[in-house]
C-alpha cells in the first residue's frame, strides 16, 4: 500500500511503511540475508530480471532496504527511493547514471569536498566538462547552460557559509530544457525544505547526517520518480554501492524521530545564531534563519525550517578559533554532523587540503570560521558553552 498523503510528514515517518512488515512485531525486523530461496526456476528468472526485487539477491534488493525506502518516498514527497552504502554512493551512482562521454554539467562553485572531487577529479577523466557557478545567483545557472548540459546539479544551504540556491527557480529552467536536475538535501532535511515539491527531479541526502540521527551510520538516499529512482539503481547495482540491512534498518529507526529531532536542531540553531551574533568576540554569524542572512528572503520562501548548520567567524582568527575548539566543553570536535550532539570544525584548517587561503576567503570562509552542527542538547546549555570557550579568544 503506497504511503498516505494525507497524513502529516511526522506520522508518515512513523506509518508509512506498515504494509511492508510482513510479521506482527512492531519493530520491523532485519532481514539480515544476502540471498532468498525461490520456490520454482521460473519464479528465480522472473526475481532476477525485475528491478529492484526485495527478495532476489541482497544486492539487488531486500525487504529491510524496501521498507526504509517506502518511508524515504514518503518524507520527500516522491515516488520511489533508493539506499545507498553513502551518501558518496547516492550522488555518485546518481550522476554516473546521468552523463556519458561529451555530456556537461553545471554544478555550484560551493560542494561538500567529497561531490566537489566527484566534479573535478572523476568526470573528466570519462570525458565530461563541469562548470561550477556562484549558486546565489539564477543568472550563473542559465549563462552556464550549453546545448550538452544534461544535468544541474545543487546543494542548499551549502557548505560551510550556508549559500542558499533558489531550488524552484533553476528547476524551472532546466525543466524547459529536457535537463535533470539533482538536490543535495542533507543540511535541510525534508522536514525543511523539499526539492522535489519546488520542482526538482532528484534529491539525495548523506543519511549518515540528520536521517540516522545518533553519529553511529554510514549511509545514502535517493528520491525521485519511479523511473528515474530505477535508472540510477541499474547504476548502483554495477557500482555494487549496496546498504546492508542492519543499516537499513538503523536509517528507519532514526527516521522515526526525524521531525522532533529536526525542530529540536532548528530552535538551538537560532538561539545559538542569535547569541553568537550578539558576542563581542564574533564578526560574522552564516545562519539562514537570521535577518542578517543575504538570502533570508529566499530562506524564507523555500525553508519552513532554518536547521541546524550554522558557521561563525572569530574576531581573533585562525588561532583564536583553534582556541574555542579547545576550550569548548559540550560541543566534540568532529568531521560529521548532524546528531544529536553538537559538532564543530575549523573550517579554514579544514578546507586547507583542497583550497587556497584567497580561494578560501573568495567564497567565504576566513581564517576564524568554525562550523556548528548544533545538536539537540538544551539549548542554554550550549550557550553557556560557547560563551565561556568565546571568552578565551
Ligand atoms: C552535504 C553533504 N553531502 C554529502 C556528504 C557525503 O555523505 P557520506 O559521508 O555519507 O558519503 C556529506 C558528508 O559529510 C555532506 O556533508
Amino acid at each position: 500500500m503506497p504511503h498516505d498523503n494525507r497524513d502529516s510528514l511526522d506520522t508518515r515517518l512513523i506509518h508509512a511503511d506498515r504494509s511492508l512488515n510482513p510479521t506482527n512485531a512492531v519493530a520491523p525486523p532485519i532481514f539480515q540475508t544476502a540471498t532468498f530461496r525461490a520456490p520454482s526456476v521460473g519464479e528465480f528468472v522472473r526475481r532476477s530480471g525485475e528491478p529492484r526485487h526485495p527478495e532476489y539477491y541482497s544486492r539487488f534488493g531486500n525487504p529491510s532496504l524496501a521498507q526504509v525506502e517506502q518511508v524515504l518516498a514518503a518524507a520527500e514527497s516522491a515516488e520511489a527511493a533508493l539506499v545507498t552504502a553513502s551518501g558518496m554512493a547516492a550522488v555518485s551512482a546518481a550522476v554516473l547514471s546521468v552523463v556519458k562521454q561529451g555530456s556537461h554539467v553545471v554544478a555550484q562553485a560551493n560542494h561538500y569536498g567529497g561531490t566537489s572531487n566527484l566534479l573535478q577529479k572523476l568526470l573528466p577523466r570519462f570525458g565530461v566538462e563541469v562548470t561550477q557557478v556562484d549558486q546565489r545567483h539564477v543568472s550563473a545557472f542559465e549563462q552556464a547552460l550549453r546545448p550538452n548540459t544534461v544535468l544541474i546539479l545543487m546543494e542548499s544551504p551549502s557548505n560551510p557559509v550556508m549559500a542558499l540556491t533558489d531550488l524552484a527557480a533553476v528547476a524551472a529552467l532546466a525543466r524547459s530544457r529536457r535537463i535533470v536536475t539533482l538536490v543535495d538535501n542533507t543540511f535541510a532535511t525534508p522536514v525543511n525544505q523539499r526539492p522535489l515539491e519546488l520542482g526538482c527531479d532528484l534529491v539525495f541526502h548523506s543519511a549518515t547526517k540528520y536521517f540516522g540521527g545518533h553519529s553511529d551510520l554510514i549511509a545514502g538516499a535517493l528520491m525521485g520518480s519511479a523511473a528515474l529512482v530505477t535508472e540510477v539503481w541499474n547504476t548502483h547495482v554495477i557500482l555494487g554501492t549496496a546498504l546492508g540491512p542492519f543499516d537499513a534498518w538503523l536509517m528507519l529507526r532514526g527516521l522515526r524521530t526525524l521531525g522532533l529531532r529536526v525542530r529540536q536542531h532548528n530552535h538551538n540553531a537560532a538561539a545559538l545564531a542569535a547569541f553568537l551574533e550578539s558576542h563581542q568576540s564574533v564578526k560574522k554569524v552564516h545562519y539562514p534563519g537570521l535577518n542578517s542572512h543575504p538570502q533570508h528572503e529566499l530562506a524564507r520562501r523555500q525553508m519552513s525550517g532554518f536547521g541546524g548548520m550554522l558557521s561563525f567567524e572569530v574576531s581573533g582568527g585562525f588561532d583564536a578559533a583553534g582556541r574555542v575548539l579547545k576550550r569548548l566543553r559540550l560541543a566534540s570536535h568532529a568531521a560529521s554532523l548532524g546528531g544529536v550532539e553538537t559538532l564543530v570544525v575549523h573550517a579554514a584548517a579544514n578546507f586547507a587540503h583542497y583550497m587556497t587561503p584567497q580561494e578560501a576567503e573568495r567564497i567565504g570562509i576566513g581564517p576564524g570560521l568554525i562550523r556548528v552542527s548544533v545538536g539537540v542538547e538544551e539549548s542554554n546549555d550550549l550557550i553557556k558553552d560557547f560563551d565561556q570557550a568565546l571568552a578565551g579568544a
